[in-house]
């Protein structure tokens, strides 16, 4: 019993030495990594709440058209902005900075107002500064709530997936400026 015991540990110890050779040696090609199997770590889901505030009339726009065609349809079909919005806490434009949405948008659609997003929310706010997420998504803007996929996310939101609903609360049809509210549900470890 006793004996039988202790083989089971020397072989356990034998294949820990044999894996950790196999990964620590040179030119592998692929691998899989001992800690992700040894460590079964849980999948947490958050909800965050914010404000994306985008400005694009004024003295100091954060979103600035980069690119589009010279004569543009009835939509703007191809008109093409790169952002640096502010997100906030609250509604208000002064309200605490939590972190900023960097990236950029396009009109994708011939028929309607409807956007291409890629952009990244970079927070800077708590144990979430340093982290972002990564949103990849179709944005119909004058729909009341439109959801876009998380498809990735960095730090603390390693893995991250999950999905982003937006809601405008303010739009001036004269400069184009807008704040949107944002429920984000991601997925992460
Ligand atoms: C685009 O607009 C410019 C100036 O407004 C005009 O000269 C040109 O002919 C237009 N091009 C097309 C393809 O309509
Ligand atoms: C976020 O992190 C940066 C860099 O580590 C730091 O300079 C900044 O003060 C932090 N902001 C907040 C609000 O904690």
């Amino acid at each position: 019993m006793i004996s039988s015991v202790c083989f089971c540990v020397f072989t356990a110890y034998f294949l820990v030495f044999l894996s950790c050779f196999f990964i620590a040696s040179n030119g592998v090609f692929y691998e899989e990594l001992a800690e992700g199997i040894a460590i079964k770590r849980t999948e947490k889901t958050s909800h965050l709440n914010f404000y994306f505030h985008d400005i694009i009339g004024g003295k100091n726009p954060t979103a600035v058209k980069i690119a589009g065609p010279p004569n543009s349809t009835g939509y703007g079909f191809g008109s093409t902005t790169m952002m640096d919005d502010a997100l906030t806490e609250g509604p208000e434009r002064n309200s605490k900075l939590v972190g900023r949405a960097q990236g950029l948008y396009a009109i994708a659609a011939q028929q309607e107002v409807s956007l291409l997003m890629v952009v990244n929310f970079a927070f800077m706010e708590g144990k979430y500064n340093g982290s972002s997420i990564s949103i990849l998504g179709r944005n119909p803007v004058f729909n009341d709530v439109r959801e876009m996929p998380i498809v990735g996310g960095s730090g603390l939101f390693r893995l991250a997936h999950g999905y982003a609903l937006a809601h405008t609360i303010w739009f001036d049809a004269k400069t184009g400026d807008a704040t949107v509210e944002y429920n984000v549900y991601v997925t992460h470890y």
